[in-house]
């Protein structure tokens, strides 16, 4: 403490002319149902890009961030896995391979070195950065990629003694690359893990005993399970059932569990009136406020109108107790291979789209 203050006013004297000397960069941290973001206690606003480790020039990293952190988003998911099954070309990231019963980390230029580059690349510019360990869908390998080794189905991935050895051995090698740097907002177990028509204990089993895990490797960052925050009291449609193993509130309480996420795709989910994503929205943060820990809207957006429903989630987050921040799917950018992936949710930097979901959100929250 003594050192730190000695630390800001020789700063101050130096930087005299600038009134507000820039604050130290520090570990995300909760404070109730808040979150602390180098040392702010209030809403922030971020988002999705999970494409950005995937990116080989380093170039094309720190444009996508700076437009980022000029927009005044805080907080960034990105994966932190991306399995295969077979070695692609030299060139082409990948992180982890799984073959004849074997996993092998690449921790190489075009392994996890992508993932340092971003690391400390959003570290410089003060974006805290969402890191999840495997995924639930194919997409980037998931956990098919070491079922595909390791037998059995995406069911018995959650207690699979092989998979979950090598799950945790790839989490430990992620974490413990990062574990003091302060570009890290919190570990993620899972891309919106499911357990169909499973018992809700094999994902709460699950969690538990990773979550701590991860705590036993590093006491320095937030830990969240980052499911899209199904099975919860307040309503009858699919997503507030159990049917995919999920039960919102028993893994809130999980003790190593820092905050709640959940997802919003009406569409996807057979929803048919963006509506109902106002109640989805208060009745997670009703849960977390009983449990006392912060929400995440984590994951939200409908396709191609992002100017108007969209922007109703965003308010209806920004103004109910219990949230703490939200995160739209996803940014998008043109950078030096051209535009990045449009999945109809992606919003352009620049566009006027972009205004809309992030500029007026940003003056929102901070009353510009
Ligand atoms: C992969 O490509 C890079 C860049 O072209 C090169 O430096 C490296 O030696 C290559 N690695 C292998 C294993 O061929
Ligand atoms: C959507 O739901 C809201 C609230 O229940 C209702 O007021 C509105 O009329 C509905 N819209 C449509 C198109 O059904």
């Amino acid at each position: 403490m003594k050192y730190s203050l000695y630390l800001l006013s020789a700063l101050g004297a130096i930087t005299s002319a600038t009134p507000c000397p820039r604050q130290t960069s520090s570990n995300p941290s909760t404070d109730g149902l808040s979150f602390v973001i180098d040392g702010e206690t209030r809403y922030f606003a971020g988002s999705n890009a999970y494409w950005l480790p995937f990116l080989t020039n380093n170039a094309d990293v720190d444009l996508a961030l700076d437009h980022i952190a000029e927009s005044g988003l805080t907080i960034l998911r990105t994966w932190g896995f991306n399995d295969v099954n077979t070695v692609p070309a030299n060139g082409t990231v990948y992180f982890q391979s799984h073959a004849n019963g074997v996993s092998t980390i690449n921790t190489g230029q075009y392994g996890l070195e992508r993932l340092d580059y971003v690391v400390s690349a959003a570290e410089q510019r003060g974006i805290k950065l969402i890191i999840p360990f495997v995924n639930n869908w194919d997409d980037y390998g998931g956990m098919d990629a070491y079922v595909n080794t390791y037998g059995g189905d995406k069911i018995g991935w959650y207690t699979n003694p092989d998979i979950q050895n090598a799950y945790q051995a790839y989490v430990e090698a992620v974490v413990s690359r990062y574990v003091d740097s302060t570009g890290i907002f919190a570990w993620e177990l899972a891309n919106e893990p499911r357990c169909s028509q499973c018992e809700t204990s094999v994902i709460n089993e699950w969690a538990t005993e990773t979550s701590a895990f991860i705590k036993s490797i590093d006491h320095n960052h937030l830990v969240a399970i980052g499911d899209e925050g199904m099975g919860l009291d307040g309503g009858s449609d699919y997503p507030y059932t159990s049917y995919e193993g999920n039960d919102f509130a028993l893994n809130l309480a999980i003790p190593d569990i820092d905050f709640g996420t959940f997802h919003l795709y009406t569409a996807d989910w057979g929803v048919t009136n963006n509506t109902w994503g106002n109640q989805w929205i208060q009745d997670h943060a009703a849960v977390c406020e009983s449990l006392g820990k912060p929400c995440l809207f984590e994951e939200y957006g409908i396709k191609d109108a992002h100017c108007t429903d969209e922007l109703v989630w965003q308010a209806t987050s920004l103004a109910t107790t219990g949230m703490a921040a939200d995160l739209f799917w996803q940014v998008g950018d043109t950078l030096s291979g051209g535009q990045t992936a449009n999945d109809h949710y992606t919003v352009y930097y620049g566009s006027s789209d972009w205004t809309c979901v992030v500029t007026d959100h940003v003056a929102d929250i901070t009353g510009a």
